[in-house]
């Protein structure tokens, strides 16, 4: 996502202890806590610190104890920091090459027409294509043997770039006032969603899709979806479309991804409140989560009545209550998003909306350590400035039976229905004293003030789905920790130990101020609280621009107690708050993207991604992918971080991305011989505007219609990527 997509508005009306003072509280507390007994049984005295989770007999169990834990020997980085870039190409270190794979436009099968840079996009043409912006992604295998060459990739299309989808005509028609053509906002909403491709690797070691695979596939901003969970068939999203509010088009702004442990594909609403506005009948979650007035983010609502509608499909775009009753318009509309898709990339199936898992503006999901018999559990985060961490913790327990299985024989959502529709979904409050409570967003659950939850949000005494649908209000009154834009999380699928990146808050300042809401009576009700968060001396950024990444542990996944410390500092070498003492090799700003690459015994490489601008680090290097080795780095006395300036050895800049973009989604194949990322909003790239394949480290030389890419980086030598 980049600026000119986020919402600058702070939502949270809030009066709940921002993240900032827990911090400086709990460094200040940290030389008291260290060394106690109970810091060395969760794990905080080992700089791979896996003893609430880690399981060193060979089997399920939690090992309680910290003793037994075997040595291990962390990986070696074995290529060279490179130096920051700002060119229009892509910087890998030497020995690596880099590839543009399935671009934005890439033709999926015979309906639609061949890549030009001069290709003027229509809806079908589009619903056809890759979408723009790719995001989040993940890979699915199609046999056991063809894993790491042959597969499904299924990828988030976060948003688009007016200029470069109607470069040919010069621009998008009335994007600022007056009405949109019909075609353009179909085109618009198609270029939207989730494309699922099969891609391969061929015999010359360069990667390509398959064009017209049967496993082709778009989701777009207008795909029929199914609602399941609690919020499904209840009056919130009764709509014109769906009157027994099972049913809804669409999914939009979907940034990062998660996977299921049982094959499925997992995407995530973001920015989607700004497509919608809704000028009178507002409710308290429409000012939560920043529904527009007025006109939406590309002004889609406006082709509403054009001659040619179908069934409402731009009216729905404006919540404006104007029927005799929600079945009678799209009142709700808004309300059938902001939750977490579950796609089968295998089958035809439809999308599942699970609500169960929270109603926000969701960046990703992560599963959980998976253990037999015990809960599955999911961990998001909501970005924006001063919103909260959530976990799902099923109901049911884990069966391997439902583990992943390949092939369209196996109904894998029917799996989802199981794990994902019936649970208990909790936000999280880090206490100063390193620990943390999963507080349950449940309608008996009692909130800060003593009242039961259904009551202090005003809903009858058993809304579940009330509560879901007002779920960044429910954690406000249960006491949930403000965080600085939560953004990707990922796990080490040994130890059960996540990591979460906070990306920047700029709602920060030296002594806090309050907010004032003049609008909706409900939010006055849950009282006013911070506009800015207050800094303080372990977060003492007026503006917090550089971001930072949290660590935590649970004893088992599904339990409600955790530990935590903040892992790294993003900063600029020279910066006065350059906390985690970094240098001009490792220096980035604004962490975005995770990924917990699983090699060495369980020890691993943590990847992060970048989503930047603006600042120091901005002016010396573009968006980067870095690499450390968590097990290599530990917490010292008197750091406010586990990487400190002793550690700048295990913290490497691998790859830079070119001008204009910021590099989001990543995985490797499971040889980890290639390393897929992605490059979202390019300025000026790739080299060759025509080309669907190309070589991504080749300059731009003039002026190229920018199209968003998957990249992947392999070794010249076709060996395991970072080692
Ligand atoms: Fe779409 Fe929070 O980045
Ligand atoms: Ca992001
Ligand atoms: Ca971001
Ligand atoms: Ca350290």
């Amino acid at each position: 996502m980049s600026k000119e997509i986020e919402d600058h508005r702070l939502l949270n009306p809030s009066c709940n202890e921002p993240f900032s003072s827990v911090l400086e509280r709990h460094v200040s507390r940290r030389s008291i806590m260290r060394g106690g007994a109970g810091l060395a049984a969760m794990g905080l005295l080992s700089g791979f610190g896996l003893a609430g989770c880690s399981d060193s007999d060979g089997d399920d169990d939690v090992d309680r104890d910290n003793d037994t834990a075997p040595e291990k020997t962390p990986l070696a980085l074995a290529f060279e920091s490179i130096a920051g870039s700002r060119t229009d190409a892509i910087v890998v270190p030497e020995g690596y090459t880099a590839q543009v794979l399935v671009p934005w436009g890439t033709p999926l099968n015979a309906s639609a027409r061949d890549w030009r840079s001069d290709l003027r996009m229509t809806p079908e043409q589009q619903a056809a294509s890759l979408g723009m912006h790719h995001d989040g992604m993940h890979n699915f295998a199609l046999s056991e043997s063809s894993a790491s060459r042959d597969f499904l990739l299924a990828l988030n299309n976060e948003y688009i770039d007016q200029d470069a989808l109607w470069a040919p005509q010069g621009g998008p028609t009335n994007a600022d006032e007056g009405n949109r053509p019909a075609d353009e906002v179909r085109t618009e909403v198609n270029a939207h969603g989730v494309t699922v491709v099969r891609v391969q690797k061929g015999d010359d070691g360069s990667w390509r899709h398959v064009a017209d695979s049967p496993y082709n596939r778009r989701f777009t901003t207008a795909t029929p979806m199914t609602l399941a969970g609690p919020v499904a068939g209840t009056d919130y999203v009764i709509t014109a479309y769906s009157r027994d509010g099972t049913q809804t088009r669409g999914t939009n702004n979907n940034c990062a991804n998660g996977y299921t442990p049982w094959g499925t594909y997992l995407t995530c609403e973001e920015n989607w409140p700004s497509v919608f506005i809704k000028n009178t009948g507002r409710e308290a979650d429409d000012d939560r989560l920043g529904i527009e007035t007025g006109r939406g983010r590309y002004g889609w609502e406006t082709a509403a009545g054009s001659a040619d509608e179908v069934d409402g499909e731009f009216a729905r775009f404006d919540a404006t209550p104007r029927g005799a009753s929600a079945a009678d318009d799209y009142r709700n509309e808004p309300r059938t998003y902001g939750y977490i898709v579950e796609i089968d990339p295998y089958t035809q199936a439809r999308a599942v909306k699970r609500t169960h898992l929270g109603r926000f503006r969701h960046e990703g999901c992560w599963p959980g350590k998976l253990i037999e018999g015990e809960p599955v559990v999911f961990y998001s985060g909501h970005d924006s400035r001063n919103e909260y961490i959530y976990k799902f913790v099923s109901r049911e327990l884990w069966d391997p039976a439902d583990a992943s299985r390949i092939g369209s024989d196996y109904d894998r959502l029917a799996i989802g229905d199981k794990y994902l529709d019936e649970g208990t979904l909790y936000a999280a409050r880090f206490d100063a004293d390193g620990t943390g409570e999963w507080l349950p967003l449940t309608p008996e659950a009692t909130t800060q003030d003593g009242r039961r939850l259904s009551q202090a949000l005003q809903l009858a005494d058993d809304d579940l789905a009330g509560v879901i649908i007002h779920t960044a209000d429910a954690a406000d009154l249960m006491g949930a920790t403000p965080m600085d834009r939560p953004e990707w999380g990922t796990v080490d699928p040994v130890s059960g130990e996540v990591y979460m990146t906070l990306t920047n808050n700029s709602d920060r300042t030296p002594e806090g101020t309050q907010a004032t809401f003049t609008s909706g009576d409900d939010i006055d009700a849950l009282g006013v609280g911070y506009a800015t968060a207050p800094t303080n001396a372990a977060n003492p950024r007026a503006n917090n621009e550089s971001g930072q990444i949290i660590r935590w542990r649970e004893p088992t996944p599904a339990e409600t107690t955790f530990e935590w410390e903040v892992f790294v500092f993003g900063a600029a070498a020279s910066a006065t708050d350059n906390f985690s003492g970094l240098t001009e090799l490792n220096q980035f700003a604004s962490p975005d993207g995770l990924w917990y690459d699983d090699r060495g015994d369980g020890r691993g490489i943590l990847w992060i991604e970048t989503d930047n601008s603006g600042n120091d680090v901005a002016e010396y290097t573009n968006d980067q992918v870095l690499a450390v080795v968590p097990g290599a780095v530990s917490l010292a006395d008197g750091d406010r971080a586990v990487i400190d300036s002793a550690d700048q050895q295990y913290l490497k800049r691998f790859a830079v991305g070119p001008n204009g973009c910021e590099v989001t989604g990543i995985f490797a194949t499971p040889d980890k011989t290639s390393l897929f990322i992605n490059i979202q909003h390019p300025g000026n790239w790739p080299a060759n505007g025509d080309e669907l394949t190309q070589d991504a480290t080749r300059q731009t030389s003039g002026q190229v219609r920018p199209r968003a890419s998957t990249v992947v980086i392999q070794k010249e030598d076709g060996g395991e990527i970072g080692l």
